[in-house]
């Protein structure tokens, strides 16, 4: 292991990042440095192994991968159809599990139907504009919220939005619900398509170990 170069992972900060390292740990994979949670160190290195982790805002993760910052990201699949980077995704890590959906009040599913120019608001304005307009071929205008997202209908903002729907509770308990499902999302494993050429033995054998853990 001495003389290869350090395979550098950039994880999506909060529980994506808790549960990669405990996926990680089952095929004996460490990194003692980043369990100690009053350490402001941003880069933790496992010398053994020669690899490398650092924590990222979820969006950014597919940016240091496009760039070759990072070899491997670990983020979700709504963050990397939202990014749109030029990575492979190649593994789904089977965690995280949740749904891209349409929301809103009852009535609006009327206005879905009859494909009328209606207002989006979402914090994922990408993955709505694909929806709307390449998949269901209806012209909408699409509103960029950056969270509290349900509020949109309730304020009179939007007429629907596009939103992660994990429990159901947040609609529920704000008198929204599912109007279409647009994709399931869960996290997922990307790499950079150079260093998925340069380093390929050693990614393949990582993905390889990790699927035997994923249920
Ligand atoms: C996410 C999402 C929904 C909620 C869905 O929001 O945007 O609001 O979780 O979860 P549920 O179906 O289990 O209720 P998050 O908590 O990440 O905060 P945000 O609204 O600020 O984006």
């Amino acid at each position: 292991m001495n003389d290869c170069r350090y395979l550098t992972f950039a994880l999506g900060k909060g529980r994506l990042a808790r549960k990669t390292l405990e996926l990680f740990e089952q095929i004996g994979i460490t990194c003692e440095e980043m369990k100690d949670k009053d350490s402001r160190k941003l880069i933790f290195v496992n010398e053994e192994l020669k690899l490398r982790f650092f924590l990222a805002k979820g969006p950014d993760v597919p940016t240091y991968v496009e760039y070759g910052a990072a070899d491997i990201g670990v983020v979700g699949r709504d963050t990397i159809l939202e990014e749109n980077r030029n990575v492979y995704e190649v593994l789904d890590l089977g965690f995280g599990k949740c749904r891209m959906c349409v929301c809103g009040p009852r009535e609006a599913r009327d206005l879905l139907l009859h494909h009328e120019r209606i207002r989006v608001a979402s914090k994922y304005p990408h993955i709505a504009r694909e929806y709307f307009y390449n998949k269901k071929h209806q012209t909408v205008d699409i509103i960029k919220l950056n969270g509290s997202v349900e509020l949109g209908p309730l304020v009179k903002l939007s007429d629907v939005i596009v939103d992660i729907v994990e429990t159901g509770g947040t609609l529920r308990e704000n008198g929204l619900e599912v109007l279409e499902e647009i994709c399931p999302l869960s996290a997922r494993m990307i790499v950079n398509p150079v260093s998925m050429q340069m380093e390929k033995e050693r990614i393949k054998d990582l993905i390889y170990r990790l699927r035997s853990q994923i249920v």
